[in-house]
């Protein structure tokens, strides 16, 4: 069979959902906060956008287009769009993600409005920059090891809060487990010189003033500003660590210190940490799944998978059909794939008050469970859970309490 003759077959397979690596849109849970909330979540057409499983001969669709760099600055240079780009509008929902947030916070917290949030593993803080969008009063904290991804937030996602954004978010650029080590990043801009603000950072997140996510002491320069040790910051009702980001830890004792240090930012009077997880038996070997959008197509490839050490590699790659150029690897992370269990013993030992599992099927990764796989994503949403038989796919948030 010919180029040709393969690729026409291969388009007229039957498409269906299948990542777990993605929650669409229609994850948004249309939650009720405050009456001004749940309905103004658009959800977007998926129509065109179902994830098909890749079981076609991936040397032969190699061959085709010509495979670019996947470094970002080179891509852009080529006229392509930008690596982080291509994740946002591919991998993340944070609208969705935002409204379960609210959601958690109203159940296991109550009594006031969270306005301050902290992202952490933030990538190009999309969720902080969304967090803002809603509310004057929010502030939101992002870390993260990647300055490059933090440099294009601020190019490309907090300009598009409106005119105060600069001043509500800071963003620090270094690792969770040394969060005083972490570093603020400069704006660059007579925006930062707003953030520097002189207002209280009470906790005080029921007060209708305006607040600026952070505070310096006069004397500070913007080039040795950390947080913790000379940057005062609003205390948190919410941390979140999103896209199973929590599995760029390997080891127990890095995780409970992650999670002492959450502990260590919420606010006195109660706030949660919330961290999602996925697993099932396909999470579990060899998996390529892709997921086709208007100009792009989406890959998430996983590696074998390691039972001693419960570890993948996961890369995800585009392919660009205008361009017809392919952006390979253009993220990879190996993971420590935790269980549920050894979660909850972490956040219970660094010392949260409770736990809840809120988990969702997802649409199988079978083939030959295609046509049910396609329907079951739409309509399943998250559900508090204490027990879960094991199934092909499945996501979950994790809600710890600090009260
Ligand atoms: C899977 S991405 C998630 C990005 C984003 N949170 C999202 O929802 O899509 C993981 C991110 O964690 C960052 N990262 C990994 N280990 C880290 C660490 N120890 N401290 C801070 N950031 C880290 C990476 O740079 C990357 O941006």
């Amino acid at each position: 069979m010919g180029k040709k003759e393969k690729k026409q077959k291969q388009q007229q397979k039957t498409s269906r959902r299948g990542a777990s690596y993605y929650r669409n849109e229609e994850d948004e849970e249309d939650y009720d906060f405050n009456n001004n909330y749940s309905q103004s979540l658009a959800s977007s057409s998926l129509s065109d956008q179902e994830p098909e499983h890749d079981d076609s001969n991936e040397e032969e669709e190699k061959e085709e287009e010509e495979e670019e760099d996947a470094d970002d600055k080179t891509a852009s240079k080529k006229g392509m769009p930008s690596k982080f780009l291509l994740y946002q509008q591919s991998v993340q929902s944070p609208k969705g993600d935002i409204s379960y947030l609210q959601k958690f916070f109203l159940l296991y917290v109550g009594g006031r409005l969270p306005l301050h949030l902290q992202e952490d593993f933030c990538g190009t803080a999309l969720l902080s920059t969304e967090w803002l969008r809603n509310d004057s009063r929010r502030t939101a904290v992002g870390v993260d090891l990647d300055l490059e991804a933090l440099n294009w937030c601020i190019e490309n996602n907090i300009n598009k809060v409106g005119a105060d954004g600069y001043s509500r978010i800071s963003l620090f650029h270094g690792n969770v487990l040394q969060p005083l080590a972490a570093k603020l990043v400069n704006f660059e801009s007579q925006e930062i010189m707003n953030s520097i603000g002189s207002k209280d950072c009470k906790d005080d997140s029921e007060s209708n003033e305006v607040k600026s996510a952070v505070q310096v002491g006069s004397s500070t320069s913007t080039d040795d500003m950390y947080m913790k040790r000379n940057v005062q910051l609003v205390p948190r009702d919410i941390v979140c660590a999103f896209n199973y980001s929590c599995c760029c830890l390997h080891k127990r004792v890095d995780l409970v210190l992650y999670f002492k240090h959450v502990l260590d930012v919420l606010s006195k009077k109660g706030g949660i940490f919330v961290m999602d997880l996925y697993g099932g038996t396909s999470s579990e070997s060899k998996l390529r799944l892709q997921r086709r959008f208007p100009n792009f197509t989406y890959i998430w490839e996983q590696a074998e998978f390691d039972i001693i050490g419960r570890k993948t590699r996961i890369s995800l790659h585009f392919h660009l059909q205008k361009q017809q150029r392919k952006l390979r690897h253009a993220f990879s992370y190996t993971w420590r794939l935790w269980s549920l269990p050894e979660i909850k013993d972490c956040l219970e030992e660094a010392g949260f008050q409770s736990v809840h599992f809120w988990i969702r099927q997802m649409p199988d990764t079978e083939a030959s469970r295609r046509t049910e796989g396609f329907g079951a994503g739409r309509e399943i949403k998250y559900e508090e859970a204490m027990t879960f038989e094991q199934v092909d796919a499945w996501n979950a948030y994790v809600v710890a309490v600090a009260n």
